[in-house]
């Protein structure tokens, strides 16, 4: 089943579950807010249902967000179809298309990276896509980073059909990554309870 496929048939499923961790899940959406300006624009890849886009919507003057699954787009839409002041743009596309358009003052991807089969590739669209001096601003589960059983569990998963495939990483090779295609690694944090998904502050240099 190809990525598309599987996010298609288990987005209604997505759409219905509660945020996992709540706490967590704010202390984001504040860290995020804190480096945004009213001013911004903002592009969120892997999107989802859009509830993040919403809500950084209300604080960036537009946010952009893309996400692999029609599906997911058809109902981040819906969902959207009633925010009157600012809504974001949603539209289908994959996280390595580089949309052409003027960069971004911030690019996220959150519960994304360890999902596409070339982060190299994706970081290399990133940096092209965000502004000298801008954020890209990211939360990857590094599945390397977990226990052995947790690999296997996740593997199950997968040839299950329950679990979508997913890039076996870790935070050091992801950091490595990062600053192999240009960024400064500001901050690297875990926001909740878990220790294998880091949120991490990177930053296109100025110059
Ligand atoms: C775990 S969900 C996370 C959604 C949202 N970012 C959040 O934090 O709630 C992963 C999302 O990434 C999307 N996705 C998976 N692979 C992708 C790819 N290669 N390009 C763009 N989106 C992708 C899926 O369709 C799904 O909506």
């Amino acid at each position: 089943m190809t990525a598309q496929a599987f996010w298609d048939r288990h987005a209604p499923k997505y759409a219905r579950q509660p945020i996992a961790d709540p706490t967590a899940y704010e202390e984001k959406l504040r860290r995020v807010t804190a480096l945004l300006h009213p001013t911004d624009r903002v592009l969120e890849i892997g999107c989802g249902t859009g509830g993040t886009a919403r809500h950084l919507a209300r604080v960036a003057a537009h946010v952009t967000a893309t996400d692999l699954s029609a599906e997911m787009i058809r109902i981040a839409k819906a969902r959207s179809a009633a925010d009157t002041a600012s809504r974001p743009h949603f539209l289908q596309a994959e996280a390595k298309e580089d949309l052409g358009r003027q960069p971004f003052d911030a690019v996220c991807a959150f519960s994304l990276l360890h999902l596409v089969d070339d982060i190299p590739n994706v970081l290399d669209v990133v940096y092209r896509q965000v502004k000298p001096g801008g954020y890209f601003l990211s939360k990857t589960v590094c599945l390397k980073d977990g226990p052995r059983w947790m690999q296997m569990m996740v593997r199950v998963l997968i040839g299950l059909g329950i679990a979508p495939q997913v890039t076996l990483v870790s935070r050091a090779e992801l950091t490595r990554h990062l600053a192999d295609a240009g960024f400064d690694v500001l901050e690297t944090r875990y926001l909740g309870k878990k220790r294998i998904n880091p949120f991490i502050v990177a930053r296109r240099p100025v110059a």
